[in-house]
Order: structure tokens, then C-alpha cells, then sequence
């Protein structure tokens, strides 16, 4: 008796231990459940999966989380019916499935076999007895007892992307693994947004939000996302891995070695966040999210439109393309898009404009071939008549393979290390007038940095080489230049810079090293050795500096002394300026307090002579186009000279002098007039934009920037009447009242001169008497940048101002911007 009994309890002890193991550990068999508040832990213990709760505990889940943050659900099973009450049973059903039963009512709130897709589960027989397990990947697994995988929560995913999960489709099954956020943060259920693959052309990843697209990754090139260029920065981090075969396409990643914790969250907002473990704090850190700006939106500047991030205006057109509703990209609806100017021939009559640098347009109707070559492609798109673009498929390599896009061009965008797309125009189109310059380019982006000039210029130029009457060798510009202005020989050139050495080395910019000099008489130089990269940019940007700036003889200019060619290498020789560029002092902490106010007024009027005798006394009539502190030097008794010609523009016929439209978009972030930016239309009233960014950077002493908008700053400070709150902290306190009146007519008139609408800036020859208070400035209006442009909360504002613009343009000078749009 004592014995059955005895037997009895053992028995009871074993069932009770067995269940409890499977409970807590990484398995769930046949017999275990879990419930409560117990967990299945994966076997190191990154992951656990149990029920927790949402909205003040009264709805309750089941889901998988990372073990060190509780509240980083990364999997929920019951999304939709959630339990009112912690009494969720989790088993495995007689049939294999695992379940979650309510054990209030009994009823089966979710089982994996209804999650799991038609035709995968059925077509394996279940052999054995079944179990779940959670495995470290965060992968909760079912198995048979054959080791056969009969479902597994990696494809199912809910809103996050693990290391090791794919996203995308399987041609094989029709099994769909896209992310969809959660509808609130504290509620599970299916929300607005989805991550899919796009599987038709060349497959790539979007979000879906009320049935249209709301952002692209841009298709796979070999490497990364075409339109995440940040991915190569994280490669020594993640393993990216994409799968295109007949059975499926997918995309996943791999935590390297030793790399921290991550995943891929799809938030309520409908935004793709990486994000990273930071053992150090025990906090998430958000690494890359997108979309990361507005040219990320998807379509932003419609069919042929192009977006980039430069300035307050986005959008811009392809070259060979025009706004198809002027009024409405002035109102900056550019949702319209852009129209072909002229018409395609169909076969010879038609040719191929290269758009430098750019997230590749959508691909959804688009034609791959991953065997062609990027000839081949070309070819095959000539032919076919209603293709409009190529590209390479592959980046790697130089790239291989062929995409062909044949109706619109739509979400293009230009991204750092973009790729280059083809687009088919006409004939006509690509040829240059003679007298332009005889290049076309299309800016890439333009990056700040902080070095020590502080700014780095990005851009790239597609030459045309057949109708090249243009200097093409080194001896033909060694021949021109030999008549404009000295050359030195290279070995002086060597000599004054100690063999170009590291310590000579005063600056580096986008188009090469400056270099300190000594030549033999004593004489201290700069010499500006251009990079030896892009030939052709280089010589263009050379030719012109060399011939510009050999004619200018200015007090506020900088001189150029001689030039040296020598093979490859071009050199430009320039008097040394001891106090460097305006830029180290008025943004460096330490040497802006040395700059008095009187000091920066001068170095004000002077950059404003500069420019006038650039503008309108030299003869020569000389657009700068890129005016920035950084392009301001200071000589040893502070006197301002302007530099870098190397992309200033000549305008030598008068007929010509009002406006023109460039195809080179050249300038700097934060300095680039909005008309510019737009459609590259060039005037003087480019750089008296500039200058007014300019005259207002050196009176707060702080940059324009993306990050701050000195422009919207100052207008605040101006309408408030508190013009000399603007003035720099570091020499405010010691400046009189009639310097502070100063410094406050120098925002107005800085105002004036950003203004919106180039025919509201004031000419250049306006602008020095209004400085020195000879002439009162004209009070200027809300500059549009400030703003919110398409914003719900100002839209009778942002009209108005747009509005008036418009009014100005049309009414003020019949061949304005507009006809110059349409003219060619
Ligand atoms: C399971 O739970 C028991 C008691 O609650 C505990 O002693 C044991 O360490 C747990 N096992 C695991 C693997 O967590
Ligand atoms: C789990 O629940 C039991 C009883 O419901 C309770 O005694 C125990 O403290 C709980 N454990 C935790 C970690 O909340
Ligand atoms: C959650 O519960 C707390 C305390 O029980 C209460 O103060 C709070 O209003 C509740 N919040 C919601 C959203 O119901
Ligand atoms: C719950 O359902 C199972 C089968 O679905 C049944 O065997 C069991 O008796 C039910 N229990 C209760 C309390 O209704
Ligand atoms: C599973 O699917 C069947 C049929 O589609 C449905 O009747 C049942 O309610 C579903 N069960 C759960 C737990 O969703
Ligand atoms: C989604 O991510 C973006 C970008 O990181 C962030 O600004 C936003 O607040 C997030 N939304 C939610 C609901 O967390
Ligand atoms: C923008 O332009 C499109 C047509 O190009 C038009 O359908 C749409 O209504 C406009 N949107 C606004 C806000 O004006």
C-alpha cells in the first residue's frame, strides 16, 4: 500500500517536473504549457516568448521579445483578438499545431495553423510528436519529430525584421513576408503600413500605406539598395543578402561576429528604423531611418521629376524636361511632373542624357536582363521605341546587367554615390548651344562637411564628345593659356611647396590641395594644385579660372599671379593670403571674438565691391555663383578678397546678360538661390542671394544649415524688431548703439537680398549705398523658406507668398524664368 503510494507521489513529482521543464526552458513538448507569466527562454537567452499585456494590462498577447528589453516586442502571435485577462493556455494541439487557448471560455484565440500559408504545412506529413522551440535567432519553430519544420514565426512576420529573417516572396509557395506596423504603440493589431517586396521588373522593397506607395528603397544594384547609400557604411556591421532565383526573392541580413543586437522596426508612422543595441547605455539607438526627407517621399517631384535635398526647393527636372504646369510648381505642387520638351524620333534622332548620381526611378514596369551589358542595353533601348531610360543592373564591376524603364520616370532622387540612369531624349536636346559652356552636367549633391574648408563640392559632368570644338589636350590649353597669363615651370612650382609636401598643405577643396609657397624672390603664394581626377571637369573648371581671373585686377579680389601645366597636372598660382578664409574666423568659437564689428563691416563692404565689379565694372560681367565665407580671404590687414572662379560664369554678349538656364547645378548648400536650385536659372541675382546668406552668417557669426535655418531666424528677429539680437554674442556686449543701428539696416538688407523672387533682390550697385546708410532698404517680405511649405497649418500663407512671387515674375518682366523654361 505505502509502496503504490509511494510509486504514486514519484509519479505525480516526475509529471510535475517534466511539466514545469517544459515550461521554462527553450522547448515546448506535447504535454507542457505555458501560462501566466512563465516564458520559453531561447537557449543563451536573447529572446523570450510569453504573454504580455497592453493598454493598463486589459489586453493581453502572445509574443516574442528581446530578453534585455522586455518592451521590444518583436513578434505577436493574436494580433487581432487579444485576451482581456493574463489566462492565455499556450500548447500544442493533438493535430501539431500550437495554440493559444483562453482558459476563461476555451475558445482557441490563435493557432499557427491557421497563420500558416495554404499550401506549405499540408505538404508536409507530421511525423512524430511535435515541438515548439525558441531558438536564439528569436525564430519560435515547430518541428516533427523528424526535425521537419512545419511553421516557424520568421514567416510570419508582424513589424519587426530580425538578423537572419527574410523579407520578400516565395515564387514557389506565394508566401508573402512583408512587415506591417503596429496600428498604435500599445496595440498589436495590423496598422496603416506595410513593407513589401515588389517582385515585378527589378524587384525592391517599398512601404504601402491606403493603397499607394509611400516610399522605395530603389531596386538591389549587387551591392545595396540603390537608394540607401548609407548601407555600405554599415557593412562592416551587417551582411546584406539579396536572393532573386525562380523559387523566390528576399532580402535579409546577418549581425557579423561580435556586432551588437539589431533589428528593423516598421513604426506606427509608416518609418523603417535600424536599430541598435547599445550595451553601454541599455537603450536602442536609432541608427538609419527612412524615408529621411521629403525627396524620399515617394514622387515627391512627379513623372521626370528629379528631387534633391539642396535647398528650400526640391524639385527640378530632368534635363530635356520642363515643369509641365509652371503656376502650379511656383505654388510647389510639383506633384504634376514634368513634360518631354521635345518629342522623341525613334531611332537615330534620339540619344541618351546620363542624370549622374541618383536613386534609380521606379522599377515596377521595368525590363531586366542581369546577362546584358550596359552597351547592349543601350542598343536594345534605342531600338525599342518606347523605352525611355537604362541603367546597369549590377553595379559591381562597372556595371553589368540591363534595366529599361518604358513610360514615366517616376521618384527619382540624387543621393550620395548614386547610381547614373540613362534617359533617352532627343537629339537636339543633348546638343549644346555654342555659346554655353560646352559640357553638361547635373549636380550630384552637395555635402558639408567640416574640414578645414569646410565644405566639399560634389558634382559630376557628362561631356559631350562628338561636337567637341573644345579644348581636348593638355597642349591646347598649355597654348591658350600661354597668352593670358604668366606660367611658371614646374620645378619652381616644386621647389616653393617643398615637393608639394604634407606640411605645405593650407586647404583642400572639390577641385584639389592649396598649397603654401615660397617662390625664389621671397614672395609667399598659394598654389591650388587641381585634383588630377575628371580630366574633363577639371580642364573646363581650369580654363575658365585661368582666363576669368587673369583679366581681374580688383582690391577685393584675390590675384592670380601665373598658372603651371605640366602633363596631367594643372596648378594655379596665387598671391598668399596670411589670415586664411572668412569662414575660420567668424564660425570658430575662439577667433570670431578678434573680428570686431567695424572689422566685419569692412570685410562686408568689401565682398560687396568684389561682387559689383564682378557683376558690372569689369567689363567682363561675371556671375560667381558660388559666394560662401569659405570663397572669402582675408589678406594680413583683414581686407576681403573673393575666390574660386573656377565655376563663375562669363557673360560677355549683353544680349544675353539677364537670365539664362544653366545645365550645370553648381553651389553650395545653404547659399544656392531657390530659382537656381529649381531649374538652374542663372542671373546676377544668383549671387546677391548668396550674398545676403553671406552678410547675414557674418553678423550672427552662425552658419545657414540644414540643421538651422539663418535665414527664417533672422526674419523673425527682424519682424520683432529685434534686428542686433541677431548680432554675434561674442562682440555684441562690446558694441556701441550706432553699431548695433548698423548691424541691423545689414539683416535688413541681407533680407532684401534673399528674397524669394529675384526681381525683388536688390542689384548689386543698390546694394553697397543701403549699407553705408546712403540709402534706406526697401522693407522686405517673408522670405518663402520660412514658411512651411505645403503644410496644413499654413496654407494660406505659403499661397499668398508663392502667389506674390508668381505675380512679380509674370508681371515685372515678360522674359523671365518662365519663357526661358519653355525656350529650349
Ligand atoms: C525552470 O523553472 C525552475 C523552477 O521555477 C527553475 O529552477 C529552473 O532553473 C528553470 N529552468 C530554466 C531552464 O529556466
Ligand atoms: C508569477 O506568478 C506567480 C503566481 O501567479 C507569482 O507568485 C510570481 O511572483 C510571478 N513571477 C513573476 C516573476 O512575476
Ligand atoms: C491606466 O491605469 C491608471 C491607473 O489604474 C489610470 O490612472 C490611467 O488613466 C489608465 N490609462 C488608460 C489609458 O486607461
Ligand atoms: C476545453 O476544450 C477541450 C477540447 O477543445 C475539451 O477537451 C475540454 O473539456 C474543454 N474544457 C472545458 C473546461 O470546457
Ligand atoms: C481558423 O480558421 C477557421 C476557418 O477559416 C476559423 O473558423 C477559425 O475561427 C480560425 N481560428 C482562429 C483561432 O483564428
Ligand atoms: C518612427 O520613426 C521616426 C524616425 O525615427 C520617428 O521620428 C517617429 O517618431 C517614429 N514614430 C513612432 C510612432 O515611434
Ligand atoms: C497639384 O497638381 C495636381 C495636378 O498636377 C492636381 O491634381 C492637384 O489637385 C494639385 N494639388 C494641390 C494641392 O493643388
Amino acid at each position: 500500500m505505502a509502496m503504490s503510494h509511494l510509486l504514486l507521489i514519484l509519479a505525480l513529482l516526475s509529471a510535475l517536473v517534466l511539466t514545469s521543464s517544459a515550461a521554462n526552458g527553450s522547448m515546448l513538448t506535447q504535454s507542457g504549457t505555458i501560462s501566466g507569466n512563465q516564458t520559453l527562454d531561447s537557449p543563451s537567452n536573447a529572446f523570450q516568448l510569453g504573454l504580455f499585456a497592453a493598454s493598463n494590462r486589459s489586453r493581453w498577447f502572445l509574443g516574442i521579445w528581446f530578453a534585455v528589453s522586455p518592451d521590444t516586442v518583436v513578434w505577436v502571435a493574436n494580433r487581432d483578438r487579444p485576451l482581456t485577462s493574463p489566462s492565455g493556455v499556450v500548447e500544442l494541439s493533438g493535430g501539431g499545431a500550437l495554440v493559444l487557448r483562453d482558459a476563461a471560455t476555451n475558445d482557441t484565440v490563435w493557432s499557427s495553423s491557421n497563420s500558416s500559408s495554404s499550401s506549405s504545412a499540408a505538404a508536409v506529413a507530421v511525423v512524430g510528436a511535435v515541438v515548439a522551440e525558441l531558438r536564439d535567432t528569436g525564430n519560435l519553430v515547430l518541428t516533427d519529430a523528424a526535425g521537419a519544420v512545419l511553421w516557424q514565426s520568421f514567416e510570419h512576420p508582424t513589424n519587426t525584421f530580425l538578423p537572419e529573417m527574410r523579407v520578400g516572396k516565395s515564387i514557389r509557395t506565394g508566401a508573402d513576408w512583408s512587415l506591417s506596423s503596429w496600428r498604435g504603440a500599445d496595440d498589436p493589431s495590423p496598422g496603416d503600413f506595410r513593407y513589401v517586396m515588389d517582385t515585378s521588373g527589378s524587384p525592391e522593397l517599398y512601404i504601402w500605406s491606403h493603397g499607394r506607395k509611400t516610399y522605395r528603397t530603389g531596386p538591389w544594384n549587387g551591392v545595396r539598395f540603390s537608394g540607401i547609400p548609407e548601407m555600405t557604411t554599415f557593412s562592416d556591421m551587417f551582411d546584406f543578402q539579396f536572393t532573386a532565383t525562380a523559387d523566390e526573392v528576399s532580402y535579409m541580413f546577418r549581425n557579423r561576429d561580435g556586432s551588437p543586437m539589431s533589428r528593423v522596426l516598421l513604426n506606427e508612422s509608416g518609418v523603417m528604423q535600424r536599430m541598435v543595441w547599445d550595451q553601454a547605455s541599455g537603450a536602442w539607438s536609432n541608427f538609419w531611418s527612412g524615408p529621411r526627407d521629403q525627396c524620399d517621399g515617394y514622387a515627391k517631384c512627379g513623372a521626370f521629376g528629379v528631387c534633391s535635398v539642396v535647398d528650400a526647393v526640391v524639385c527640378g527636372c530632368i534635363t530635356g524636361f520642363a515643369p509641365r504646369s509652371v503656376a502650379e510648381w511656383y505654388m510647389r505642387n510639383t506633384s504634376g511632373g514634368c513634360a518631354r520638351r521635345t518629342p522623341l524620333q525613334c531611332g537615330d534622332g534620339d540619344g541618351f542624357y546620363v542624370l549622374r548620381g541618383v536613386k534609380l526611378p521606379d522599377t515596377h514596369s521595368s525590363a531586366v536582363d542581369p546577362g546584358a551589358s550596359l552597351q547592349e542595353c543601350a542598343r536594345r533601348c534605342l531600338a525599342t521605341c518606347s523605352c525611355t531610360a537604362y541603367s546597369a543592373a549590377d553595379i559591381r564591376g562597372g556595371g553589368s546587367g540591363c534595366i529599361q524603364w518604358f513610360g514615366d520616370l517616376v521618384d527619382t532622387r540624387f543621393v550620395d554615390d548614386g547610381q547614373d540612369l540613362y534617359v533617352r531624349l532627343a537629339k537636339s536636346e543633348l546638343d549644346v548651344p555654342k555659346n554655353t559652356r560646352k559640357f553638361v552636367a547635373v549636380i550630384a549633391l552637395v555635402v558639408t562637411g567640416f574640414t578645414l574648408l569646410l565644405l566639399s563640392l560634389a558634382f559630376v559632368i557628362w561631356r559631350k564628345a562628338r561636337r567637341s570644338k573644345k579644348v581636348n589636350t593638355l597642349d591646347d590649353a598649355a597654348e591658350l593659356m600661354s597668352g593670358e597669363c604668366p606660367t611658371y615651370p614646374l620645378g619652381v612650382i616644386r621647389t616653393a611647396t617643398k615637393g608639394f609636401c604634407a606640411d605645405s598643405e593650407i586647404g583642400r577643396g572639390g577641385f584639389g590641395i592649396v598649397y603654401k609657397g615660397q617662390l625664389p624672390d621671397g614672395q609667399q603664394v598659394a598654389v591650388k594644385k587641381l585634383s588630377a581626377e575628371n580630366t574633363a571637369q577639371g580642364l573646363n573648371e581650369f580654363m575658365n579660372e585661368v582666363v576669368l581671373i587673369a583679366k581681374l585686377q580688383h582690391r577685393n579680389l584675390v590675384r592670380l599671379l601665373g598658372c603651371c601645366v605640366h602633363c596631367s597636372e594643372r596648378m594655379l598660382v596665387y598671391e598668399y593670403m596670411s589670415n586664411k578664409s572668412l569662414d575660420a574666423f567668424i564660425f570658430d568659437e575662439k577667433r570670431r571674438a578678434s573680428l570686431s564689428w567695424k572689422t566685419r563691416l569692412d570685410v562686408i563692404l568689401g565682398i560687396a565691391r568684389g561682387v559689383l565689379y564682378l557683376h558690372r565694372d569689369s567689363r567682363l560681367n561675371i556671375i560667381h555663383r558660388d559666394l560662401k565665407a569659405a570663397n572669402v580671404l582675408l589678406d594680413a590687414d583683414m581686407v576681403a578678397k573673393i575666390s574660386d572662379f573656377g565655376i563663375a560664369r562669363l557673360f560677355s554678349s549683353s544680349a544675353d546678360r539677364q537670365e539664362t538656364i544653366t545645365r550645370t547645378i553648381i553651389g553650395t548648400y545653404g547659399y544656392m538661390a531657390p530659382e537656381y536650385a529649381m531649374d538652374g536659372t542663372v542671373s546676377f541675382m544668383q549671387d546677391v542671394y548668396s550674398f545676403g546668406v553671406l552678410l547675414l552668417e557674418i553678423v550672427s557669426g552662425r552658419k545657414n544649415q540644414r540643421s538651422f535655418n539663418l535665414i527664417a531666424h533672422a526674419w523673425g528677429l527682424w519682424e520683432g524688431g529685434r534686428s542686433h539680437d541677431l548680432m554675434d554674442p561674442a562682440i555684441r556686449g562690446g558694441c556701441t548703439a550706432g553699431e548695433l543701428e548698423q548691424a541691423a539696416t545689414c539683416v535688413q538688407v541681407a533680407l532684401l537680398c534673399v528674397q524669394e523672387c529675384p526681381s525683388q533682390r536688390p542689384p548689386m550697385a543698390d546694394v553697397i549705398p543701403m549699407l553705408s546708410q546712403q540709402k534706406a532698404p526697401a522693407r522686405p517680405r517673408r522670405p518663402v523658406v520660412c514658411t512651411p511649405m505645403m503644410s496644413s497649418s499654413h496654407p494660406a500663407a505659403a499661397a499668398a507668398a508663392a502667389l506674390a512671387a508668381q505675380a512679380e515674375i509674370t508681371g515685372g518682366n515678360g522674359d523671365l524664368t518662365i519663357t526661358s523654361l519653355e525656350g529650349r
